[in-house]
């Protein structure tokens, strides 16, 4: 792994760092290798506590792992960078299931897939770094590339994925439903997760966007979520978060209005730096009477709050992920013919809303997952253009994933945190400085919050 290392790190300042980086065709591939994992031993170590309460940091181990074998169509890349996305939280938690349970039907499906079902389970599903073997049939990419991974994992031998892989009946995600993920020193993809690492960024910045940004693409700009448009207002709930620090920028960019929903003065305070002009803190609301029933005064309320904002209007477009706790509020403050686009339930999935609101003002729900390989592609460009910017706020070594997960469950991150894999340090990989510089301050915008 140090050989591999080293001809990456060759790279730095180097004139032309593809030649360096080609070098790793010529390594050998490590028969192991370090990665994150949840251990099948241990499904039941939570049993009984409550959710807040199950520490990541007890469940998520570095190990040394046995390199798998590689398929056709696939590729093996040098991890340099990951990060932690809320799913490491739910697999490290064991909720709402076990994962081993997606790898052992995962893995009944095919010889190839029989790799997956294993007693640990290499968890993440973001990852920048640099292609060391490809698979048979895969003309895209070459050791050497400097790549970005998105977290579609598609078989698409069905035809019902043909107009759009989310479709697949064999659609998954990548470091979740799928071993091998991105939280390791060496990770496996599809060679059709593959996308360009944005050259101004370091790993960890590229690392970063992945899921996220492609998400909350789907979710607000792509004709299958919100087909956003210029001058929509948008209400965001967790603005400054994970998904909520892209769907805000994705806003801005795109000429909509965003009203951005946060918990506490410094989050509201970046969320101005990014632009956002209207900001609520939710602390202000308490939209549950109950466990059992909402507070139907607090939405109005809630309502009001954002008109007096906007200046009398309504969201033409909710984005939904908190679930439960917000669910009512975002049905009932959406514009007549608006849209709630959801695509989690963080707070619990058995969502409650009166539906008069819903249909005697002709509002649509959508649901959304992820995002297809056009769609993750298309926000990967916008981060290597320059016009959306990583959200990252701190980074910590491999062996202290457990706690960046700890971080990200309590909510007490900002933006996204990200994880070195085998990047020494950070601000590594840069290559295009000229573009690094135009943006440099918006590049660093969450960084120690
Ligand atoms: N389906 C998919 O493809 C997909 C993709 C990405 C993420 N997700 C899911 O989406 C959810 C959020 O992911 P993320 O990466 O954005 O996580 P995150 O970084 O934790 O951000 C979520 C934000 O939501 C806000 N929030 C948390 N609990 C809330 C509540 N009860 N009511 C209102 N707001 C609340 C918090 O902001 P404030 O405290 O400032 O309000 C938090 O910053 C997770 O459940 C994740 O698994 C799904």
């Amino acid at each position: 792994m140090q050989d591999i290392l080293d001809a990456i790190m060759a790279a730095e300042g180097a004139t032309e760092p593809a030649k360096e980086l080609a070098a790793v065709a010529g390594l050998p591939v490590p028969e192991s290798y370090r990665g994150v994992v949840v251990r099948a031993d241990e499904v039941d170590m939570f049993d009984g506590m409550a959710t807040r309460e199950k520490d990541p940091r007890k469940s998520l181990h570095v190990l040394q792992v046995p390199t798998p074998e590689l398929g056709p169509g696939e590729a093996l890349v040098a991890v340099m960078a990951s990060a932690i996305n809320y799913n490491t939280v739910w697999t490290s938690i064991f909720e709402p299931v076990s994962t081993f349970s997606f790898l052992k039907k995962y893995g009944k499906l095919s010889e190839l897939t029989r790799r997956h079902d294993l007693p640990h389970h290499i968890v993440g599903s973001d990852a920048a770094g640099v292609v060391l073997r490809v698979g048979a049939g895969v003309t895209k990419w070459k050791p050497g590339d400097e790549v970005v991974a998105h977290c579609l994992s598609v078989e698409l031998e069905d035809p019902a994925g043909h107009d759009d892989t989310l479709l697949d009946p064999q659609q998954r995600i990548w470091g979740f439903e799928t071993n091998f993920g991105g939280l390791a020193e060496i990770a496996v993809v599809k060679s059709n997760q593959l996308m360009p690492k944005p050259a101004h960024l370091s790993w960890e910045e590229a690392a970063s966007p992945g899921l996220v940004n492609s998400t909350a693409y789907r979710q607000l700009v792509s004709h299958h979520g919100a087909a956003m448009k210029q001058g929509d207002v948008v209400l965001i709930w967790g603005a400054s978060g994970g998904l909520g620090g892209y769907a805000t920028q994705l806003a801005l960019h795109g000429g909509a209005i965003p009203i951005c929903v946060v918990s506490s003065p410094e989050k509201a305070e970046l969320c101005r730096q990014m632009g956002a002009e209207l900001v609520i803190d939710r602390t202000e609301f308490t939209f549950w009477k109950d466990e059992q029933a909402q507070d139907t005064g607090e939405w109005r309320r809630f309502g009001a709050r954002i008109r007096e904002l906007t200046g009398g209007e309504d969201p033409d477009i909710v984005f939904e992920h908190p679930g439960r706790e917000t669910f009512g509020a975002s049905v009932y403050v959406a514009k007549r013919g608006g849209t709630i686009v959801t695509c989690a339930s963080t707070s619990g999935f058995m969502h409650q809303f009166d539906n008069r609101y819903l249909w005697m003002n002709v509002k649509r729900i959508i649901g959304s997952h992820f995002a297809n390989y056009r769609e993750a592609w298309e926000a990967n460009r916008l981060i290597a253009l320059g016009r959306i910017h990583p959200t990252v706020s701190r980074t910590y070594p491999l062996e202290q994933t457990g706690q960046a997960a700890y971080d990200v469950h309590r909510n007490a991150h900002q933006g996204k945190v990200g994880v070195r894999c085998l990047a020494p340090v950070d601000g590594l990989g840069v290559r295009d400085r000229a573009l690094r510089e135009r943006h440099e301050p918006a590049i660093n915008r969450f960084r120690g919050h």
